[in-house]
């Protein structure tokens, strides 16, 4: 059974080919490179002792995808990473995210329409709930009108997916991402944040090897515990394993619905300080950091309600906040040796 991962050699992508790998699956990973390097491939070999068939291709080039579902025909099984992801980015040039996140979408589905049946995974985000009203956030919550494009993309992308799951053979589940950090205990892949990190672990650990000079922590006014704000911070191998069962729901056809959406979280929110002193724990270095103003269009608080996917899924995330901040700090240590 061979499985395609669109952006499969990306932060999450490439975590995600490596858990498919060891449960036995063939992966086939399409990227095209605009936000990863070819040499992540090497680090999936490096930990799996296999080597994924790679097919360096531009998604939102419709003829090229079509030539793709023609050259492997035996391909049913997609979890698509695929899609511009900074959040800023999406608010200064919303074209590129609406061309790049939505279009690649629909000529995914157009291929996997004409099959007899297909098992689609989607990479979605909490981001779909804006500040939710209630805490931890389920599955029920509306979904609000995402405040960037980026978070736009992600429910249009849902949508979507719902409108042509009614009417064609395609099964799919909606995987809702929390926060994902961290890195492969192995250290042979993670995150590699290109220019100046927009996230926040990150940016923690590039201060802490000396490639930043101070972390600005966006805000101290918020309604919280310490006047940071909260989120839901959660191992990138949990994650990873999320998808891997996820697929194997569908491809079982133990899925209730032709679309069914599960949260990612570990149901734990963390504050921006938390997450600083986390850090400080785990690399027994201090953390330069300067409190500054609140950051355009940030939430105060999400983290996730666990139970549908724990009870559903039979998934639980296992890292806590220090084994995926000590993950992190290892990797950065790494990268830049
Ligand atoms: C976390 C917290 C910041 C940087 C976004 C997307 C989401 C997903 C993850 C893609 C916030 C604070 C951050 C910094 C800071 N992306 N922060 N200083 O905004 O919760 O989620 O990234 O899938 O879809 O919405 O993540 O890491 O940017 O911020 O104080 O230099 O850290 O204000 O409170 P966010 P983040």
């Amino acid at each position: 059974m061979k499985i395609l991962v669109t952006g499969g050699l990306g932060f999450i992508g490439s975590h995600t080919v490596v858990e498919l790998q060891n449960e036995g699956f063939e992966v086939v990973i399409i990227d095209n490179l605009s936000n990863s390097t070819e040499e992540v491939l090497d680090g999936i070999v490096a930990i799996t002792g296999k080597k994924p068939i790679f097919e360096k291709l531009d998604l939102r080039e419709k003829n090229a995808v079509q030539d793709f579902f023609k050259k492997y025909q035996d391909m049913s099984g997609v979890i698509h990473f695929a899609a511009s992801k900074a959040v800023g980015e999406s608010v200064i040039n919303p074209l590129l995210y609406y061309e790049n996140n939505i279009s690649t979408l629909v000529y995914l589905l157009q291929e996997l329409q004409q099959k007899p049946e297909a098992s689609f995974i989607f990479s979605s985000s909490c981001t779909v709930y804006g500040q939710a009203e209630k805490m931890p956030i389920t599955e029920n919550a509306p979904v609000q009108q995402p405040i960037s494009p980026y978070g736009n993309t992600k429910k249009i992308g849902e949508e979507i997916i719902a409108d042509t799951a009614k009417v064609t053979n395609i099964n799919a589940i909606l995987l809702r991402y929390f926060n994902p950090i961290g890195s492969h205990p192995t250290t042979q892949i993670g995150e590699l944040p290109i220019g100046v990190p927009q996230n926040l672990v990150p940016f923690i650990t590039q201060t802490g090897i000396g490639l930043r000079q101070e972390l600005a922590v966006f805000g101290d006014d918020y309604p919280t515990a310490d006047g940071t704000a909260v989120r839901d911070y959660i191992h990138v191998v949990d994650l990873a394993k999320a998808h891997v069962i996820a697929l194997q729901r569908l491809l079982d056809k133990q899925n209730l619905d032709k679309v069914e959406t599960f949260n990612l979280g570990t149901g734990t929110g963390s504050s921006v300080l938390e997450v600083i002193h986390s850090f400080e724990k785990v690399s027994d270095k201090k953390l330069t950091y300067k409190i500054m103003g609140r950051r355009e269009g940030d939430i105060t608080e999400a983290y996730a309600s666990t139970t549908k996917a724990n009870e559903v899924l039979g998934w639980k995330a296992k890292f806590t906040l220090d084994q995926a901040m000590d993950s992190a700090w290892k990797w950065e240590q790494k990268i830049r040796s």
